[in-house]
């Protein structure tokens, strides 16, 4: 199958080509298939692909079509229509190539950012013989585009990872080596750790790098369609069943299955998936022939599956083929050292996106960066950092572009504080006292020196707030 890469193109960030762009090859059957004429193009409007019923209708050789324009070749269609408007079209008449068509064409979005666009059509004397089959298409392509936008995941690699902390270098030596075998890997650590960054590396340096990366976010879906999302149903399964439903695990045949906050799956689901481990088939909902299921299982979670475990709430049975391979991604106050090349890579993303150029940070603001415990690990850091450099007007980030939202964390900055619940107080001041002194038992004995409790009590305290 020929593989066919769109990705974003653009000034604004050229860096994340790369990890914006998917690959439409594991759509080709489909496509192929399509009784519409279907068209590719990336967000500048070069085609990337058309199918065959395309050039069965128009007659236009692809090698002749790919790489043009449409925006000079044929600018009147509502494929250039949505690449300028970033909104999709439904089922409007237009031309294409002289041929009086029924056509939809939609935006495709990779994290946010407009990658392309796809338009399908029907010449309209077509579409009055097969009315009643067009209903039925267009949910083919309905489902299509959804499951296109499914697929079109980042694609990091290792090389993706910022970080040259002791923590951070075991790691990805650890996942490097995971990546090598074909086993489930189980990566936890808390939110906002980088632990999909992670699968996806995973993923592209498995042998498996050129097939479908499928994410399932455990917590995203309601459960009553838990199932039907992974394993897929059969036409007719049950009532509104209309036709044959592609599960997620299916979809990632061949290739990687990234449960995503696995602990939220249910019991139910979690039996399902363990057979699926045992014996590498499973069956669509209301379905008699077995699928075989070729998939490397790659799960992440926030929560101490071990716990849960123990409460009855996870299969322990499943736990351990999950964790046959355990990776930490240790939190980010676990890795401070890491926060300097952080700070330098997101000021050259965001100055790009913002249209900014803030060349440094003051030494003062790098500290307090430094000594936060960042809950919300990298997320939260890539939210301060855009936030900072949003307020900023000088060429270089100070510890007042930080004051906003980080005031509580330096105790040269805590002036200004709004009535707030007395717990909180506590909590501020003691991660105050922490991020000063440090949180060795040197500085924790500093610590309570400063705020007049006892070393035992700090600790209690600080068990008391999960600090
Ligand atoms: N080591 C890292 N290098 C570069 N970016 C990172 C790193 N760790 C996390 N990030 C970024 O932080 C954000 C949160 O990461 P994510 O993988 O979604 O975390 P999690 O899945 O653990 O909640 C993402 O934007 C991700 O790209
Ligand atoms: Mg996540």
């Amino acid at each position: 199958m020929k593989s066919v890469r769109i990705g974003f193109v653009g000034a604004e960030e050229p860096n994340l080509t790369e990890a914006m762009e998917f690959d439409l090859g594991y759509f080709q059957p489909v496509m192929e298939s399509l009784q519409e004429g279907m068209e590719v193009t990336d967000n500048r409007g070069n085609v990337v692909y058309v199918n065959q019923a395309f050039t069965r209708f128009t007659g236009i050789n692809p090698n002749d079509w790919i790489g043009k324009n449409v925006f000079e070749a044929a600018p009147h269609t509502p494929l250039v229509q949505v690449l300028v408007s970033q909104q999709p079209v439904f089922s409007t008449r237009a031309e294409v190539r002289g041929l009086e068509v029924m056509a939809s064409a939609v935006p495709l979005f990779v994290n946010g950012h407009m990658v392309g666009g796809v338009m399908t059509w029907q010449p309209l004397t077509q579409v009055a013989r097969l009315q009643e089959e067009l209903g039925q298409s267009h949910t083919l392509i309905e489902n299509l585009y959804a499951r296109l936008q499914q697929v079109a995941g980042a694609k990091f690699t290792f090389d993706s990872i910022i970080g040259t902390s002791k923590a951070t270098r075991t790691a990805v030596e650890t996942a490097r080596k995971a990546a090598k075998a074909d086993n489930p890997v189980l990566i936890s650590g808390e939110s906002g750790t980088g632990k999909e960054l992670y699968a996806h590396a995973i993923h592209q340096a498995s042998r498996r790098r050129e097939k479908p990366f499928i994410k399932l976010n455990c917590n995203g879906i309601p459960e009553s369609l838990m199932e039907d999302e992974v394993f897929g149903h059969e036409k007719g399964a049950y009532p509104g069943a209309i036709r044959t439903h592609i599960g997620r695990l299916e979809l990632a045949n061949g290739g990687s299955l990234f449960l995503d906050e696995v602990a939220n799956l249910n019991l139910f689901i979690q039996d399902k998936l363990l057979r699926v481990l045992e014996h590498w088939e499973f069956f669509r909902v209301g379905g008699s022939q077995p699928i075989r299921a070729d998939v490397r299982i790659i799960a992440s979670s926030n929560r101490d599956l071990r716990a849960m475990v123990r409460d009855g709430k996870f299969r322990e049975e499943l736990f351990y083929r999950l964790n046959n391979q355990e990776l930490g991604v240790p939190p980010l106050r676990q890795r401070r050292e890491d926060i300097p090349l952080f700070v330098n890579y997101l000021m050259t993303r965001f100055n790009r996106k913002l249209g900014k150029s803030i060349k440094g940070v003051s030494p003062q603001a790098l500290q307090i960066l430094m000594g936060y415990d960042w809950p919300g690990n990298v997320r939260e850091l890539e939210h301060v950092v855009e936030r900072a450099m949003l307020s900023a007007n000088e060429p270089q980030l100070t510890h007042k572009h930080l004051a906003e939202y980080l005031s509580h964390v330096s105790g040269g900055l805590m002036q200004a504080y709004d009535i707030m619940p007395m717990k909180r107080m506590e909590e501020i001041l003691l991660r105050a006292a922490l991020a000063r002194y440090g949180d060795n038992l040197e500085g924790k004995k500093k610590a309570a020196q400063i705020l007049n409790i006892s070393l035992a009590t700090l600790y209690n305290k600080l068990k008391k707030y999960d600090i």
